[in-house]
C-alpha cells in the first residue's frame, strides 16, 4: 500500500483504501451471486458508503438496519426496502415510517416475542396500517455445558413457532412476510482469536457441526410455515463469516453482509475472510516522544465493543515494528507504542510528526469516532472517482443511533 496518497494528518482521521474496497465489493457480489443481498447498516454507518457499494452490487435487494430511528433516517435518504435486524419498542419512530410504506416502500421489523408484536399491532391499529413483520429464529446450538450462539430471539424450534403465532392471528394489523435465522457462531466468531489459539480446532469443530444443524433446523421451520400458508417472501440469513455456507443453502433468500467490506481487524482471525483486503481505519499522529523507544499518538479510546479481550483491540497497519504498551492500552486522547530496537538502530523509527496507520477491531464503529473518511485510491485509474475525497459517516451527519 503507498501510504503517501493520504498527506499526513495533523488530527487524527479515518481513511477508507477505495481500491481495497472494490476488490471486497467483487468478492462479496462473486460468493453471494446466487441470492439477493442486503447491507449490513450496523457495520457500515455511512450513508455515501452504503450508496457507493449499492451501485456496485447487482444482487442488491436493500439494508439491515439496527434501531428505528435509524431505520427512518433510511427512509428519508432513499433506501426504500429495509429490514430492521432487532425488536424495538421504540413505536413513535415506527409510526414516522408509516408516510413512507405507503408511498410504496418495504419496511419490515423483527419480532420473536409476543410484546414485540403486540406494540407493532397497536401503533398499526392507530394509523390503521398494516405492519410487516420478520420472525427471528434462534440459530445458535446449545449442547451440553455449552451454549454455542449467541442470545437473542427466544425461539428455537416449532413449538416455540406455534405459540408466537398463535398470538400473531390475533394481531390483524401485522403480517409475518419475513423469517431470519442469523447462524452468527458460524458467520461472527473468528477461529484463532489472539491468544486463544489453542481454542481454534475446537472452534472449527463446533462450527461444522453447528452447519449441519442450522442447515437442518432452518430449512425444516421454513417449509413448516410455507406449508402453514405463510408464502414467506424472505428467508434472511448469514453475515460475512458465512458467504459460501449461507449462500449454498436451499431455504434462503438472501445474505446480509456488512463487516466484509472494511474487513476490520476482528475478521482478521477468521478462516473464511483471508481473501479480503482491509479498507478502511483510521490515522494517528505522533505528537510526542517521552523517551527512546517510546512514542506518544494524538488520539485513542479505540475498543471495539464485546466480552474485553486483546481481539476488541486496533491493530496497527503501518507502519511495522510498533506495539501498543499493556500499561495503556489503546490510550484515551493520546496512545503510547514502544518503537522495535531494529527499527531504533536501522534510523527509520517513527518521529514526530509521522502517522500510525491502525484499523479497529469492528467495521461499523469505527465511524462512531470520525465525521467522515478520507477516500484514497493506490491507483488513480478510474478517473470518475477523482472527485470522491471525503465520505460522511453516519456520525458526521450529526447522527447517532443505538
Ligand atoms: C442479524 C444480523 N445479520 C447479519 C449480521 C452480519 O453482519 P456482518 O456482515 O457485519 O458480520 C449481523 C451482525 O451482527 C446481524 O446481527
Amino acid at each position: 500500500m503507498d501510504f503517501d496518497r493520504i498527506n499526513a494528518p495533523t488530527v487524527p482521521s479515518a481513511w477508507l483504501d477505495l481500491d481495497a474496497l472494490d476488490h471486497n465489493i467483487k468478492l462479496v457480489n462473486n460468493k453471494t451471486k446466487s441470492i439477493n443481498l442486503r447491507l449490513a447498516t450496523k457495520s457500515i454507518r455511512s450513508l455515501d458508503v452504503l450508496n457507493y457499494i449499492k451501485e456496485r452490487s447487482p444482487h442488491y435487494i436493500g439494508v439491515m438496519s439496527y434501531a428505528a430511528d435509524e431505520s427512518l433516517y433510511l427512509l428519508q435518504n432513499g433506501f426504500s426496502n429495509i429490514i430492521c435486524a432487532y425488536p424495538t419498542l421504540d413505536i413513535d419512530n415506527v409510526s414516522k415510517t408509516f408516510v413512507y410504506t405507503k408511498q410504496g416502500s418495504t419496511m419490515v421489523w423483527m419480532v420473536d416475542r409476543p410484546e414485540h408484536v403486540k406494540a407493532l399491532n397497536q401503533i398499526a391499529a392507530i394509523y390503521d396500517e398494516e405492519v410487516k413483520i420478520c420472525i427471528d429464529i434462534n440459530m445458535s446450538m446449545p449442547i451440553p455445558k455449552l451454549y454455542f450462539g449467541t442470545k437473542r430471539s427466544s425461539l428455537m424450534n416449532k413449538k416455540d413457532l406455534k405459540k408466537l403465532l398463535k398470538f400473531i392471528k390475533q394481531c390483524p394489523h401485522v403480517k409475518v412476510t419475513a423469517l431470519m435465522g442469523y447462524e452468527a457462531q458460524i458467520a461472527g466468531l473468528p477461529e484463532h482469536l489472539p491468544g486463544k489459539t489453542l481454542l481454534a480446532p475446537a472452534i472449527r469443530m463446533l462450527k461444522k457441526h453447528s452447519q449441519k444443524q442450522v442447515s437442518q433446523r432452518r430449512g425444516s421451520l421454513v417449509n413448516w410455515l410455507n406449508n402453514q400458508g405463510f408464502n414467506l417472501s424472505i428467508v434472511n440469513g448469514g453475515g460475512s463469516g458465512s458467504m459460501d455456507f449461507t449462500s449454498s443453502q436451499p431455504e434462503i433468500t438472501e445474505i446480509t453482509v456488512g463487516s466484509a467490506y472494511y474487513k476490520p481487524a476482528y475478521f482478521d482471525y477468521m478462516d473464511t475472510m483471508h481473501e479480503f483486503k482491509p479498507a478502511a481505519g483510521f490515522v494517528l499522529p505522533v505528537t510526542r516522544q517521552p523517551e527512546k523507544g517510546v512514542i506518544t499518538c494524538q488520539g485513542g479510546g479505540f475498543i471495539a465493543s464485546g466480552a474485553n479481550g486483546i481481539d476488541k483491540d486496533p491493530v496497527i497497519h503501518y507502519p511495522d515494528g510498533l506495539s501498543i504498551l499493556t500499561d495503556e492500552g489503546f490510550g484515551e486522547v493520546q496512545t503510547p507504542f514502544a518503537i522495535h530496537s531494529s527499527l531504533l538502530k536501522n534510523g527509520t523509527a517513527a518521529k514526530i510528526g509521522d502517522a500510525i496507520w491502525c484499523r479497529h477491531a469492528k467495521a461499523g464503529e469505527l465511524c462512531e469516532h470520525f465525521n467522515e473518511l478520507s477516500c484514497y485510491r493506490q491507483t488513480n485509474k478510474d478517473s470518475s472517482d477523482k472527485n470522491v475525497r471525503t465520505m460522511t459517516t453516519y456520525r458526521g451527519e450529526g447522527k447517532c443511533f443505538h
